[in-house]
Parts: C-alpha cells; structure tokens; sequence
C-alpha cells in the first residue's frame, strides 16, 4: 500500500504535522497518536476535493494533493471506510455518504438477519509536500457490528464496530487514547510517525 514519495530535501523539516482534517475527534486520535513521537499535530482546515473512487489509497493521495495546492503546505489527509463482510464489503469506500443518508442505523437495518457480523475498518493517511508526490500509509482493524448501537463516545460507525481485540465495548465506548489501542487510525497514524521523524533527519 506505501507508494514511492519524492520529498524535496530543502523543505524546512520539523516535528509539525498539519492534518487536515474539520473533524475534533480524528484530530484528537492524531494529537495523541503523533505526540507520543515527540510530533506536534495542527489542525489545517483547507478545501481538498474528496473524489469517488473503489480505492481508499486513491481518495486520499487525491485529497492530499489537492490540499497541497490549496494551501502551499505539506499536509497529511486521511480517508476511511467500513466494510461489512455479510454486505460484500459495503459500504467501504462510499462509507462517508452512506454515513450523511442512512447513518449506523441503516448498517444496522440491512443486518438484521446475518449472522456473520464480521466488518473492518481500514484507513489511508496520505502525506504530501510541496511539488512531491502522496506517501501513503495503511492501518486496518478487524471487528464485528453489534445488534444495537452502544456508547456515545467517539463519531461516525463507532456505535456499532467492536473490535476483535477489545473486551466486548464499541469504539463509542471507549475513550480516545483506548480507541488508539486498537484503531485503523491510530495503525496507520504510527505508521507515518515513525517514517516522519526519520525523513530528513527533521532537527525543530
Ligand atoms: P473518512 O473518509 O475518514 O471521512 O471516513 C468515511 C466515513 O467513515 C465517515 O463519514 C465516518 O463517519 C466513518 N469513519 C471514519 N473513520 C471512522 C472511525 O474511526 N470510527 C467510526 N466511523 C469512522
């Protein structure tokens, strides 16, 4: 999933990460993830197209780019999706307008009679400078989809997902740094902070 990424060598380097992102929860999954790498993450709201495509890793090196043009600075992006095994992987890439129509609720209702409750969620993350080239970075979480929503922590599917590896609550029942235990985010998060605090030998 990584890509081959040109970072120019005379971009200034330092332990600030701009994450563009509106959404307070995935800042702070970021926030907490990156400062355990000594890197500072600012919230960077920048107009980034978000095209339809089968892809994640697509979505988000087109977001990144974008973003990177609108705003000079080098940036990172994320892109997320569900996919729910019983529903051939729906909704995955279309996560965030099946989200905006039907909700958790609508993922719910289509479930009503499977069995197999198995789902994942995957995230790309998408780094970009300036006249370089989108480095991607993948984190994945296997889980099951309860029979109701439970919590009213966290944001999007979160009261529905539980993860494989957790003791039985949703994402919506977890606190950020617990939800970063285990999280699609947070894996692919520490992806990019171990690439980003080495590149460049970054000195500020
Ligand atoms: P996005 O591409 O990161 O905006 O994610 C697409 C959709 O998936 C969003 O509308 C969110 O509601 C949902 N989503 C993304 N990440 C998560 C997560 O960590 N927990 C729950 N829902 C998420």
């Amino acid at each position: 999933m990584e890509t081959k990424t040109k970072v120019s060598k005379d971009f200034p380097k330092g332990k600030v990460a701009y994450f563009v992102t509106t959404n307070i929860h995935k800042f702070l999954e970021a926030h907490n993830v990156l400062s355990e790498y000594k890197i500072a993450t600012a919230k960077l709201k920048v107009e980034a197209t978000e095209i339809q495509d089968d892809s994640l890793e697509n979505i988000a090196k087109f977001s990144a780019h974008d973003a990177v043009k609108n705003s000079g600075l080098p940036i990172f992006v994320g892109d997320a999706g569900l996919f729910v095994e019983a529903l051939n992987g729906f909704p995955g890439p279309y996560s965030a307008f099946v989200y905006r129509t039907v909700g958790p609720q609508g993922i719910l209702d289509l479930m009503q009679n499977k069995t197999n409750r198995n789902a994942y969620f995957q995230t790309v993350i998408a780094y970009c400078e300036p006249n370089g080239e989108p480095k991607t970075f993948c984190g994945k979480v296997e889980g099951t989809i309860c029979m109701e929503q439970k919590g009213d922590l966290g944001f999007g599917y979160d009261p529905i997902f539980v993860p494989n590896r957790g003791d039985g609550r949703t994402f919506a029942q977890m606190s950020t740094d617990e939800k970063n235990v285990y999280s699609h985010r947070a894996e692919a998060l520490r992806k990019f902070a171990e690439w980003y605090s080495g590149v460049g030998k970054r000195i500020f």
